[in-house]
């Protein structure tokens, strides 16, 4: 097949998505694809109608590739793709939507509110700890309310380092979700669909000593993965249940990694989607793919069941 991936875009995490594109190059490559890497500029458009490719694989993280812009920009373009179709896409990157959505197909998610920049500059900290005590308590999680790679967040234990998270957190985005934080093992199960149905790939744990940030994902030695994760064999078909019923609930094509919280009663909480979760060497969909037996086989078929065409 001729392919076009898509990686790089403008978003904090375009490093992240050239990482990812040319990892799933060479694996198509050596498949005997014909494989075009391409940039999101303002070339991309003329760049495809010449390539011809028979379907796309956009690998772009973050603002404009997980929202649902580029992906509407292929529908427009009649060109077959990899991934969800924007509508999915909007609903699961903005991440309040996702978590009501979710809500309603019966899976739990943490508390949260959303607050955006002007209320944090105009009211000032000491009204956001109103806010975070009245509504939440501690500790929580602050994050921007889109992007992903750990960006952005922090965990706040007590009042006094609230600001410096909020800080911190509107450099990536305008508006902050602000999260009740639930201790527990941290879970991510991928979701493919490769033309039969969604259907799980095994669970990845990720033991961290600190935050599972950005540092910690990129850096080869800084996290330690666990794949298949610890489980029982009844977490184990809970955390991939609780996966599926994101994945479907959400309208989502055919890949999609959620990542949960398992918490020490057992129960997982759903903390986060990804629509194009990250195929790096140190990525979590590769691992879960290489452990279930066959990663050059999942992704051909992958681009030969484009969900999206
Ligand atoms: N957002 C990144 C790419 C990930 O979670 O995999």
């Amino acid at each position: 097949l001729r392919i076009a991936i898509l990686a790089g875009g403008l978003s904090h995490e375009r490093d992240v998505s050239l990482r990812s594109g040319h990892r799933v190059a060479k694996v198509l490559k050596h498949l005997g694809h014909t494989v075009l890497i391409l940039d999101v500029d303002a070339r991309m458009i003329a760049s495809l109608r010449a390539f011809g490719p028979d379907v796309v694989w956009p690998l772009v993280h973050g603002s404009h590739g997980e929202d649902g812009g580029l992906q509407n920009i292929l529908i427009a373009l009649g060109l077959p793709y990899v991934g969800t179709h924007s509508d999915g896409c909007q609903r699961s990157s903005f991440k309040p939507t996702a978590k009501a959505t979710v809500r309603t197909g019966g899976v739990l998610t943490p508390d949260s509110v959303t607050l955006p920049k002007s209320y944090f500059s105009q009211l000032g900290a000491q009204d956001v700890l109103g806010v975070v005590s009245g509504h939440l308590g501690f500790p929580v999680i602050v994050k921007p309310n889109q992007g992903g790679s750990g960006l952005g967040v922090s965990l706040v234990t007590n009042a006094d380092e609230l600001r410096q998270a909020m800080v911190a957190c509107f450099a990536y985005d305008e508006r902050a979700l602000i999260e009740s934080y639930v201790p527990g093992r941290e879970i991510a199960v991928s979701v493919v669909d490769v033309g039969d149905g969604p259907r799980p790939l095994p669970p990845v744990e990720v033991v961290t000593e600190g935050q599972y940030d950005f540092d910690a994902r990129y850096n080869p030695g800084r996290s330690e993965y666990f794949v298949p994760a610890r489980l029982s064999e009844a977490e184990t078909s809970l955390v991939q249940d609780t996966a599926l019923r994101v994945h479907r609930t959400l309208g989502l094509g055919n890949v999609s990694r959620t990542d949960l919280i398992l918490a020490e009663d057992g129960t997982p909480w759903f903390v986060d989607v990804n629509v194009v979760p990250g195929m790096t060497e140190t990525s979590l969909l590769p691992l879960a793919a290489e452990a279930d037996g066959d990663l050059p086989g999942l992704y051909d078929a992958l681009v030969r069941h484009p969900s999206v065409h």
